[in-house]
């Protein structure tokens, strides 16, 4: 979609004219009635109710449904007749931009031109640059997450990447399982040995600070392109939708995607660890003691309990390689979240008090709100195994995020920095543009809020 903006408004538009629930100028007009998300045609304008409470993520779905349902009145010259200004702004047009997106892609339409008028305001250029990439960098995660399977192998992802890098300048290395087995990532070899799909190891690099080589932010992402649970195989019901098992990669490549396009100066690596969870002869068996790139031995007890062990390998590799200052890692980990915090956050969990409050300011701010849940030693415990360092699931039937957590905790080298956001119930749900559960791209503006703050600030997270 093409969005052109004019300061004069012209005789042939189609007025939008938002504004927000009980501003007095618009008092003693019949439009005072509406409720906010609620638009209403008025002296040949349409009138839209905003409410000053809006989150940005909220911002831009009422702006998106809006969009929607009214365009086909649009005609030639559609355009919005706005005084909004900064983040809000920002969040409208991109709503305006992801308007045009379709899961299906023979209904996606590329070629739309939206005219919109706005009061001049000396930084609209760079405003609508941002959106612009905000909103195709979230259209491109949630293309990938609602992708079937069978067109999203782990070489697939490899290559979206690496087309992302090419794209917009910045580096991307894609590994081989040959390459997986020499580098020892052996935990992500045990999950994706089992699948015709052989597994990837993405590492994505991009230097907005190219005066130094060190990694300010790593972003490591669970890239399961279809989990059937493995020889635990899941039940069918619903089985399908876990193509959507790659949401945690797809937002942390969107992440870097987006620095590089708005050029953060940061220096930012994203990896991913990609496999199929697949049920074969050759897929690893419960019970299995399987070795892992740390060193640490690990028993496999359930195989659907996958992501934390492609994740201990990408965890521990990005920590000892790249030595990061801070390291944040997103995975549709656990049923276990979304029973505790529904589809409204996803779970985080840190040590470092700054992160917890940088990344749950900037949930609030983006509207993709993260919850803190603890990673106190009390656990320990429920991970023991008799037989290997580390057990993949725990013994008592109780807190499944937590104890996710707390295995991954054991594979980050006590970095002082790292995060874990748990967040399946974000990143594929029930919304109001589609029938079944599809793609949010859930991530990445809640890591675009916060890298913008770590690149104003890179005191942020030390503790
Ligand atoms: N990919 C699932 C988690 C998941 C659940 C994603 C629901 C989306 C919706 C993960 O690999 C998994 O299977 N987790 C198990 C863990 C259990 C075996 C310890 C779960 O949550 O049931
Ligand atoms: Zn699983
Ligand atoms: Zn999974």
């Amino acid at each position: 979609m093409k969005i052109e903006i004019y300061s004069e408004k012209t005789e042939s538009t189609f007025g939008i004219i938002p504004f927000y629930k009980g501003s007095p100028e618009n008092a003693g007009e019949p439009i005072h009635k509406l409720d906010a998300g609620e638009w209403m045609t008025h002296n040949g304008d349409t009138f839209f109710c905003m409410s000053p409470d809006w989150n940005q993520n909220e911002m831009a779905h009422y702006f998106r449904l809006l969009a929607m349902k009214t365009k086909k009145f649009w005609g030639k010259a559609p355009c919005v007749d706005t005084n909004l200004k900064g983040n809000a702004l920002r969040a409208a047009l991109r709503g305006i931009f992801i308007s045009s997106f379709n899961p299906n892609p023979q209904h996606q339409k590329t070629a739309e031109k939206v005219i919109l008028y706005l009061k001049s305001i000396p930084e609209i250029d760079f405003i609508l640059h941002q959106a612009q990439a905000e909103a195709e960098t979230q259209m491109w995660a949630m293309k990938m997450v609602d992708l079937p399977p069978s067109k999203k192998t782990p070489e697939d992802l490899g290559d979206f990447a690496r087309q992302s890098a090419k794209k917009y300048g910045y580096d991307c290395e894609v590994w081989n399982e040959d390459h997986i087995v020499k580098a020892k990532l052996h935990a992500l070899h045990a999950v994706g040995k089992g699948s015709q799909h052989p597994p990837v190891f993405i590492i994505s690099k991009y230097f907005g600070r190219p005066d130094s080589k060190n990694i300010d932010l790593a972003f490591v992402g669970k890239g399961i392109t279809f989990d059937t649970g493995g020889i635990s195989i899941k039940g069918s019901a619903n089985m399908h939708y876990m193509k959507s098992d790659m949401a945690g990669a797809a937002a942390m490549l969107g992440a870097i995607e987006l620095a590089a396009r708005l050029k953060l100066q940061l220096n930012i690596a994203t990896v991913v660890p990609s496999a199929e969870n697949a049920v074969d002869a050759k897929s690893v068996l419960p019970g299995d003691v399987i070795e892992s790139y740390s060193g640490k031995t690990i028993e496999i007890i359930d195989t659907d309990a996958e992501g934390r062990l492609v994740l201990a390998d990408g965890l521990a590799w990005t920590v000892k390689n790249l030595k990061p200052a801070v390291i944040i890692d997103m995975a549709t980990l656990t049923g276990s979240s979304v029973r505790t915090l529904g589809t409204e956050a996803a779970a985080l969990y840190s040590d470092n008090e700054k992160l917890v409050a940088a990344l749950y300011d900037s949930g609030l701010s983006s509207g993709e709100k993260v919850w803190r849940l603890p990673l106190w030693s009390d656990y320990d415990s429920y991970l023991h195994s008799d037989v290997a360092d580390v057990s993949n699931l725990s013994l008592k039937p109780v807190a499944g995020s937590i104890t996710a957590a707390k295995f991954l905790q054991v594979f980050t080298g006590k970095h002082t920095a790292w995060a874990h956001i748990d967040m399946p119930g974000m990143s594929f749900k029930d919304s109001p543009f589609y029938k079944t559960k599809s793609a949010t791209g859930y991530g990445v503006h809640l890591l675009n809020d916060f890298m913008h703050k770590l690149a104003e600030n890179n005191d942020l997270t030390k503790d």
